[in-house]
């Protein structure tokens, strides 16, 4: 779990932080300036919310302090004053603090600032994936975050580069494997992005295993990439609610489906494949799905992803949870054969087992690329950058 370190003296703004960071799953350790040294060496956070104005002690002294020890020199350090005078800021900054935030303060603000900074220490890490890898990465993040933009103003999306990326993480992939990329995003502090990176990775390593086309393989990551593109029109408030959902909730989360078809209908080019994914991945083989169709009428992508779904949400490894590892998450998987397909949930069941059987797993280890197919990626970057 993501470990915050509260530094104040101020017990009802510690109160307030301690309250709402806990209720989304972070794992807080509250302590006054005088602490906060003690307390930090005691439980090394991932991050500070530093106060600057307390008794005895300020916060700028407690931050020279973090600063001097190797193992906080690159710990991620909010400041939080009362006072927004522009030498306290600047002072902070030159003191080390990564961020600043004025009292009083929108938790949303603060919320804002702790994921941003969260994923930022991932995606710096990504630098010392192969640059394929991290190129592919990165792309999908911007194509996935105009995704989501467009899809909440209900504006066509742009299909051509988003396959074009698909194409790109399945020749890295074929030659580099994927646990390096799984890895990467591990704790990356965006459900929908990780979710859809997740469901489009084991959809393409599922598929391929299986032996589809490339094409038809690519396609089918698309599909996994965009399934839950509906979420986008869903509020905040719902899709990431903690705890229960009461009904109404329940019935607006299931519209992502609809949603989400709609969405694809609404952009040209969107291959079959991809709308069959999104509109069935929530359906059971015996009908108590979303929509209620079952056997044979629900499409074999469709079937597929909704494997796959299971699979993901059950290994999904966030800030916020511990994950079932592959081997319990399979075994409650086969105890549900009458839910999903029963031949493709034993299919996949010896795909995971057979990791996949990557072709040349060993490139993965040296971060090496076959050259011709470094020309294929190249040609694949270069339709991503004219598209
Ligand atoms: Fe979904
Ligand atoms: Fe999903």
């Amino acid at each position: 779990m993501y470990k915050i370190l509260v530094v104040d003296d101020n017990e009802l703004q510690k109160g307030f932080l301690y309250n709402q960071l806990k209720k989304i799953g972070y794992e807080v350790t509250l302590t006054t300036g005088a602490s906060a040294m003690n307390k930090a060496v005691q439980i090394i956070p991932d991050m500070v919310l530093l106060s600057i104005e307390m008794s005895g002690i300020n916060g700028f002294e407690i931050l020279k302090s973090l600063r001097s020890y190797s193992q906080f020199k690159t710990t991620i350090v909010i400041m939080i004053s009362d006072n927004a005078d522009t030498s306290i800021v600047i002072n902070s900054f030159l003191k080390g603090a990564n961020d600043f935030v004025v009292k009083p303060f929108e938790i949303g603000v603060m919320l804002g600032k702790i994921v941003g900074w969260q994923n930022t220490e991932i995606e710096n890490q990504w630098s010392g994936l192969s640059s394929e890898q991290s190129s592919v990465l990165q792309l999908l993040k911007v194509l996935m975050d105009e995704a989501f933009d467009k899809s909440k103003n209900s504006s066509p999306l742009s299909i051509k580069p988003i396959r074009n990326a698909c194409e790109m993480l399945y020749l890295t992939i074929e030659h580099q494997g994927a646990d390096a990329v799984i890895k990467a995003v591990e704790g990356y502090n965006s459900t929908m992005f990780l979710h859809s990176l997740m469901m489009c990775i084991y959809i393409m390593l599922f598929a391929r295993y299986k032996k589809y086309d490339k094409d038809d393989v690519v396609d089918m990551a698309v599909g996994g990439l965009l399934h839950d593109i509906g979420s986008a029109k869903i509020p905040n408030s719902i899709l990431f609610k903690p705890g229960r959902l009461d009904i109404k909730e329940y019935t607006e989360i299931k519209s992502h489906v609809q949603l989400g078809i709609e969405i694809l209908d609404n952009t040209p080019d969107m291959p079959q494949v991809v709308k069959n994914i999104c509109r069935h991945h929530h359906e059971k083989m015996d009908g108590s799905g979303y929509e209620g169709i079952s056997g044979d009428s629900i499409s074999m992508e469709g079937r597929l992803a909704a494997i796959v779904e299971i699979y993901c949400a059950l290994t999904a490894k966030t800030v916020y949870k511990e994950t079932s590892t592959s081997a319990d998450a399979l075994s409650i998987m086969m105890t549900l054969d009458e839910q999903y397909d029963p031949n493709l949930l034993v299919e996949f069941k010896e795909a995971v087992m057979n990791k996949f059987i990557l072709s040349r797993p060993e490139a993965a280890l040296h971060g090496e690329l076959d050259p011709t197919l470094l020309e294929d990626f190249r040609s694949a970057v270069m339709k991503v950058n004219i598209a």
